[in-house]
């Protein structure tokens, strides 16, 4: 069973592995779960130690199923920005989650250069990216700016604090998707941008190299070649199969993000959305429109974990699906502010339109329609910006294995939801990469080929319009709290 490329999914929550043979069959998995700190309100830290233990340890788990790999893909949480010494290998201080909104005033502060920022990296000024997140380790950490002007530290999302390890400490890299989520690279030149480097008062000496996201990137300690990096979003587009301009996906993992294919040249949005890489293979970049909406189903695991409402994650379809609305209830998941297109760091969850009659199951209802009206936020702005209505949502992630929150979302979007038969677009988005950099398939046709749709859930007539004035009002009181 060699003849697989391995995918390592490294997320938010928990770290993945999978085998892929080339038939696009997965024959072999692992996932193990890993603590999430919450240091201050607002403050979202992981043990970068935990990440590469966890991840090192179902890529064993994996590889000794199938007896090896041809290569391996990598995909990851983006943004998420570990700072490490080079010669221990070890982080300065634990890495600081895309969730945190710690860099809130300093992204504030920046407000003057928020249209050169744009203009070069497609991105906001908003503490979700791992510029200001890297700005606040160098400013806050004795000593760490000397050393990081010496050229002792390395910085990197966690593709690239994975690839340190794997390769022994030998490669400093990141892909293309990855590096346009700092903050710092000029998706255009396709390189890092020093005028923006300086603004943010940010080393040189700290940067990775950036490289392709399919091709012979650099080998394990192991042999093995890693031929693929991709951030977990961008994987997934490659993942659904969306290769040509208008094609659109939508992951629902902790957060929920929808990506729209837009070809070799960049387009801005007039509607708040991110410009962002898909991919860059052989040199040549390619494009996306990103709407990233922060908590999606993280609200499910809160009300599992700090709420204890219910006792598993499919509790909450179970009980949504046991009333028909959610009694007046609107529940605003601004747990990390709100991400497009509000964008305001400083928004805070909210829970309105209580009355008496509302009850376990009604919570869970809003959950999940709160989930589908985030999504649905950027499907308006989509179409918005694409000038023509969404000819269908293709959707991916563990929550769309709830057929109510995709009937919601096909409903509230009025266009039909497609579920694919492998959910786990993302890993398998990571495996196509690498896949195609060692020849295992030939090309983007074959992938196509392998594709294929389990369900797709068509819009029902309701009365749309009324549910989304409430969320709209609801929205407009959660901003501007913190
Ligand atoms: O931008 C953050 C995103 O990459 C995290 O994805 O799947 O871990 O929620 P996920």
């Amino acid at each position: 069973m060699k003849d697989v490329i391995l995918a390592l999914d490294q997320g938010t929550t928990s770290s993945r592995a999978i085998a892929v043979n080339a038939d696009g069959k997965v024959v072999a998995s692992a996932q193990r779960e890993f603590p999430q700190h919450y240091p201050k309100p607002g403050w979202v830290e992981h043990d970068p130690r935990e990440i590469l233990d966890s991840q090192l340890a179902v890529m064993d788990e994996v590889l000794e199923k199938t007896g090896g790999a041809r290569a391996i893909g990598i995909t990851n949480q983006r943004e998420t920005t570990v700072l490490w010494d080079r010669e221990t290998g070890e982080a300065v201080h634990p890495a600081i989650v895309w969730q945190d909104r710690r860099t809130a005033d300093m992204c504030r502060g920046l407000a003057d250069y928020a249209g050169l920022f744009a203009s070069r990296t497609g991105l906001r000024l908003d503490p979700y990216f791992a510029g200001t997140k890297l700005r606040w380790l160098l400013e806050n950490l004795p000593n760490v700016r000397q050393r990081a002007e010496a050229g002792e530290l390395a910085f990197g999302t966690v593709d690239s604090w994975l690839v340190w390890h794997l390769t022994g400490g030998k490669h400093h890299l990141t892909d293309a998707t990855n590096a346009s989520r700092t903050l710092l690279f000029d998706i255009h030149r396709q390189c890092w941008d020093d005028e923006l480097l300086r603004i943010l008062d940010i080393p040189k000496t700290v940067l990775p190299e950036v490289v392709d996201s399919s091709g012979l990137i650099a080998e394990t300690t192991d042999g093995l070649p890693i031929a693929g990096i991709a951030g977990d979003q961008h994987a997934a587009l490659f993942g659904q199969g969306c290769y040509e301009p208008g094609m659109a996906k939508n992951t629902y993992g902790t957060g929920c993000f929808l990506l729209m294919h837009t070809g070799a040249k960049p387009v801005m949005s007039a509607n708040r959305l991110l410009t962002t890489m898909a991919w860059r293979i052989d040199g040549k970049p390619e494009y996306a429109l990103e709407g990233s909406v922060f908590i999606a189903g993280a609200l499910v695991q809160w009300l599992r974990d700090e709420m204890g409402l219910i006792s598993t994650s499919e509790e909450v379809g179970e009980l949504a699906a046991t009333v028909a609305d959610s009694h007046g209830l609107v529940i605003v998941p601004a747990f990390a502010g709100l991400g497009a297109p509000h964008w305001d760091p400083q928004a805070r969850g909210l829970a309105i339109g209580l009355t008496r009659g509302v009850n376990k199951a009604h919570w869970c209802r809003a959950a999940l329609e709160s989930i589908a009206f985030q999504s649905g936020e950027l499907v308006r702005c989509m179409e918005r910006d694409a000038g023509h209505r969404m000819a269908e949502l293709k959707v991916d992630g563990g929550a769309t294995m709830n057929d109510l929150l995709m009937q919601i979302q096909a409903d509230l979007c009025s266009a039909p939801v497609v579920r694919p038969k492998n959910i786990e677009t993302t890993a398998m988005g990571a495996a196509f990469l690498a896949g195609l950099g060692v020849g295992m398939w030939k090309d983007r046709r074959e992938i196509l080929a392998m594709l294929e749709e389990e369900r797709r859930f068509e819009p029902r007539e309701i009365d749309a319009a009324a549910k989304w004035r409430d969320w709209d009002r609801a929205v407009e009181r959660a901003k501007a709290w913190e």
